[in-house]
């Protein structure tokens, strides 16, 4: 299997869970601690060497590319000002990844984002990053697929256990566990019932998958929520040329919830060795008179 050196990012959609925050900002763009949600994840690309990032866009995510780029304008007055920590801080960023987007010019779906990707991503084996999914760990979560993709040279999926009572809201998926962790899949439904799920293995949004997925994803029909859907691509996938999952690693957040996105604001500005102190400080005096 060849390297992967792309990252198909889905950002077209409206983030109807973070409003009205969300009214005329991106999801992407909202902050934890001092970055914005979108930066955390091309970073964890980035560190799995990914070089090239695919968003897949609508009109109003301008804002998204427009962070990974030069903003000269900005870097003139840093400059002037002899701030040269924080312009050498937001050249980084326009530096970390090459960026290509398309246009998602109706909103079918996770599947159909993906699709839309096909063209930019051409004929090589390419990751799927879905952005309200956080991952923090040692290795990074997209580099642990990458790992078992090129090793098994078959599509992967990064899936955590869930507690039963939350498989209706995730892709699910049926495995044999072929050694601690790593799993074989049997099949994989989009948010079944608790009395239908196979198993509590739920998706989590890293995919490492082969270019004939964009076979499946023309074939698919409206899944659950009338959407195409990337998890009914992957069960014929899994089908005709077997696929992969495995147990992820490390912390997750769920950017679109709101408490684990305040978790995640805290647990980052936590780690500031400036701003810990009086964090704690405050915090502690807060949650005593709550
Ligand atoms: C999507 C996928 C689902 C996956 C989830 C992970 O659902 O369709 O299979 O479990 O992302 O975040 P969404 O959350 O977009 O409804």
């Amino acid at each position: 299997m060849n390297e992967v050196r792309k990252v198909v990012i889905p950002v077209a959609g409206w983030g109807t869970r973070s409003l009205p925050a969300t009214k005329n900002i991106p999801k992407e763009m909202l902050p934890i601690y001092n970055k914005p949600v979108i930066q955390y994840v091309v970073e964890e690309a980035q560190r799995a060497r990914i070089r090239d990032v695919i968003f897949v866009t609508n009109r109003d995510k301008s804002v998204i590319e427009d962070h990974f780029d030069y903003n000269l304008q900005l870097e003139g007055v840093l400059e002037r000002a002899g701030k040269l920590d924080k312009l050498e801080e937001i050249r980084k960023v326009a530096e970390m990844v090459n960026i290509m987007s398309v246009r998602q010019k109706r909103q079918l779906g996770l599947g159909h984002a993906v699709l839309c990707a096909e063209e930019l991503v051409q004929d090589a084996p390419f990751a799927v990053m879905v952005g309200d999914d956080l991952m923090f760990g040692g290795v990074p979560a997209i580099g642990q697929l990458i790992e078992v993709a090129m090793a098994e040279k078959v599509s992967v999926v990064g899936v955590v256990e869930v507690p039963w009572e939350k498989v209706n809201r995730y892709g699910i998926i049926d495995g044999e566990e072929t050694s601690p962790g790593v799993y074989r899949v049997r099949g994989m439904v989009e948010k079944p019932s608790r009395e239908n799920a196979p198993s509590r293995l739920a998706i989590v949004g890293r995919y490492v998958l082969t270019p004939n997925i964009f076979t499946y994803l023309k074939q698919v029909k409206p899944g659950h929520g009338g959407e195409i859907q990337l998890t009914d691509a992957m069960q014929s996938l899994s089908q005709h040329h077997g696929m992969m999952a495995v147990r992820m690693m490390g912390m997750r957040f769920d950017a679109g919830d709101w408490a684990e996105f305040l978790t995640a604001n805290i647990y980052f500005a936590l780690q500031d060795e400036e701003l810990r102190y009086d964090l704690l400080a405050l915090l502690k005096n807060f949650v005593q008179f709550t």
